[in-house]
């Protein structure tokens, strides 16, 4: 055996002795074999002169190599079981360590939730863009020019180069709006996405937030079928036995338009903290849709009619989960995102 293939046998030697080093009185006899004068490497560096002179640079470079190899695992080794060091070994009797995974956010939770009951009453999910124009937000949601809500202190509005229309959308019935555009009825769409109001934040409200919109459009629909989509629903997402309350109200894109209440899920209308000691959540706002709206997106109000509604997300997460400010869904604190692991 040549020079260059003992040193590759030593190395391969100490490769393996290495992990085997359990103790201090391992780590003295590795250096008693191999470190010492009379050790291997010292044998082999003798052995250098016999090597012919074309073959030593190579010969000369793998033994320092190998030397540097045994004089770190020695050092290493010799440190973890220097006096009073920790000696780093398994317990294998010990309780698993904990893996902390991501989770998803409870506000998608809830609009999966949401999304999948919707899907299975046979509504599609449509989006649009968070900036709109003004066309898509208010105009042919039957905004008057005048309407207050079109005001800036409720919408944000872009700086654009050569558009004053541009704003951040403030609801998505503006997805109504793409969806009339792009869709013949029969139309049957949820639309969930994110919105945007200048409003001071604060326990109750959010200036940027998210809703679930619906809308369904054919011939012959009526308030009976928009009442028992949203009963189906609700007894669905929160309670088989609730009650309902329809509250006239108004929005410019529905007429009638009314405001859905339920009897709370908790105290089945006894009066508690989570419905405020009414007995009754307000669920969302919703109507027929106006026929200027129809109008304005090129369906005939004679041929066809329809329904919408639109809900608050994080409302329906804080009526779930009773937690009392709605910041604390944004704060991101480990705390309360932790407790909604479970998928
Ligand atoms: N867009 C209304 C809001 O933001 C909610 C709504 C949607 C009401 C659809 C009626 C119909 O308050």
């Amino acid at each position: 055996m040549n020079l260059r293939e003992q040193l590759l046998q030593l190395a391969t030697q100490i490769e393996t002795e290495i992990p085997q080093l359990q103790s201090r009185e391992d780590v003295e006899a590795f250096r008693i074999r191999h470190l010492v004068k009379k050790g291997t490497l010292q044998a082999l560096v003798e052995q250098l002169r016999t090597v012919p002179k074309e073959d030593k640079p190579e010969v000369g470079k793998l033994l320092n190599a190998l030397r540097d190899l045994v004089q770190s695992s020695y050092d290493s080794a010799f440190a973890s079981f220097a006096q009073g060091a920790s000696v780093d070994r398994i317990d294998v009797s010990l309780p698993a360590r904990d893996e902390k995974t991501g989770s998803i956010h409870p506000i998608t939770q809830t609009m999966d939730r949401l999304i999948a009951i919707f899907s299975s009453m046979g509504f599609e999910v449509a989006e649009g863009p968070d900036v709109e124009d003004d066309a898509h937000n208010f105009e042919r949601l039957n905004f008057a020019s005048d309407h207050p809500a079109r005001d800036m202190q409720d919408t944000f509005f872009v700086e654009h180069a050569d558009r004053s229309d541009v704003l951040l959308r403030t609801h998505t019935s503006s997805v109504q709006v793409r969806v009339m555009e792009s869709m013949k009825p029969p139309i049957r769409c949820i639309m969930p996405g994110r919105v945007y109001r200048n409003e001071a934040v604060s326990a109750r409200s959010l200036a940027e937030f998210h809703q679930i919109e619906g809308l369904y459009i054919d011939k012959g629909v009526s308030m009976a079928d928009l009442k028992g989509t949203i009963m189906a629903f609700a007894r669905k997402f929160y309670d088989e036995h609730a009650e309902f309350r329809f509250r006239t109200s108004y929005f410019p894109f529905t007429e009638p338009s009314c405001e859905i209440d339920m009897s709370c899920f908790l105290c089945k209308g006894e009066g508690c903290r989570i419905c405020k000691h009414s007995g009754w959540l307000e669920i969302c706002g919703a109507g027929m849709v106006h026929p200027n709206v129809l109008r304005a997106n090129g369906i005939d109000p004679e041929e066809y009619s329809g329904f919408a509604f639109g809900f608050g997300v994080e409302r329906v997460v804080l009526m779930l989960t009773g937690i009392d400010d709605i910041r604390h869904l944004y704060d991101n604190d480990f705390r309360v995102l932790s407790q909604f692991t479970a998928q």
